[in-house]
């Protein structure tokens, strides 16, 4: 979860960097107010979760929601399901001893959670039932390889890996400057996304936009501010990289796009760069791409 990232606190001054600096500031608004958070609390889906987390009261009706055949995602503290019929909501179900299990949960009531993110998507939760939260949905595939990931044990991870690379070195230049713009406004709102595993992000090829998922309140004393770096190190596949070595050398254009494209956005939108000398696993992105 957010805090316990290994890539550092670090913070740089903006660096616009576009030859125009009314280019700039040009598209730094309008990404701005196309991302604008709007009107905190209410989400239209609001409801709609709320009436799924009602119908998981009973805790054999969770537990059946949380089994196996649904998973979708698997993190180390939690397990992330799809909910039969629903497109754009998803079931997130804390671990317990490796498996997801809502029992623990005996006669939780349905809440709404707050949703300060107004109409952002970045898979936060709009409504929970005891530990179980009902998220909106990201569409796409985890980057990277994490550990946790349920493709990890399949034989053909390595190539899964390779690819998801490559589909991140292909999405356009708005969807980079669109989750610029998303972790910039969620550093404003005092939240901070977990950059040490690279499935904390999706890549949705088929929209043509990156999702981010685990968001959490940035903790009291913390001054930790997300960056375009901590982007990069999951997109570039940091967390598998040591296990593929024989892809080092195919991957080295991709992982230069990767880069080009994330530092590009942040210029832009005004998202820190995090591109500082003590950011150890940047560095390592960057030797992974070549460029040092
Ligand atoms: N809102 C969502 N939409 C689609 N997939 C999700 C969503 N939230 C999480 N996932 C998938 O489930 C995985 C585990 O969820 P996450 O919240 O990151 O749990 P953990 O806290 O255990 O890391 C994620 O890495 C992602 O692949
Ligand atoms: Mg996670």
């Amino acid at each position: 979860m957010a805090g316990d990232s290994s890539s550092g606190g670090i913070r740089t001054p903006m660096r616009p960097s576009l030859s125009s600096p009314r280019l700039a500031s040009l598209v730094r608004s309008v990404l701005l107010e196309a991302g604008d958070p709007g009107d905190a609390g209410e989400h239209p889906l609001h409801d709609r979760a709320h009436r799924i987390a009602s119908s998981l009261e009973d805790p054999a009706a969770l537990a059946a929601a949380a089994s196996q055949e649904t998973v979708i995602g698997r993190g180390g503290n939690a397990t992330v399901h799809a909910i039969p019929g629903e497109e754009d909501l998803v079931l997130r179900v804390p671990r317990r001893g490796g498996f997801s299990s809502g029992e623990e949960d005996v006669s939780a009531r349905a809440e709404r959670v707050a949703n300060p993110f107004g109409d952002m998507n970045v898979g936060q939760p709009l409504a929970r039932v005891g530990g179980a939260t009902v998220l909106l949905r990201q569409g796409g595939e985890p980057a990277g390889m994490s550990f946790s990931d349920p493709a990890f044990k399949r034989e053909d991870r390595d190539d899964v890996y390779r690819a998801r690379i490559e589909a991140a070195a292909q999405m356009p230049q708005s969807a980079y400057d669109r989750v610029a713009s998303d972790l910039l406004h969620s550093n404003q709102l005092g939240y901070v996304w977990d950059p040490s595993k690279s499935n904390n992000i999706l890549i949705d090829a088929q929209r043509g936009r990156f999702g981010l998922v685990d968001l959490s309140l940035r903790d009291p004393g913390s001054e930790y501010v997300n960056s375009a770096a901590d982007v990069v190190i999951c997109l570039v596949g940091n967390d598998h990289a040591r296990r593929a070595p024989h892809l080092d050398r195919d991957l080295v254009g991709p992982r230069r796009e990767i880069i080009r494209r994330m530092m590009l956005a942040a210029d832009r939108v005004g998202l820190p760069r995090g591109d500082s000398p003590d950011h150890i696993s940047y560095r390592y992105s960057l030797s992974l791409a070549g460029m040092s």
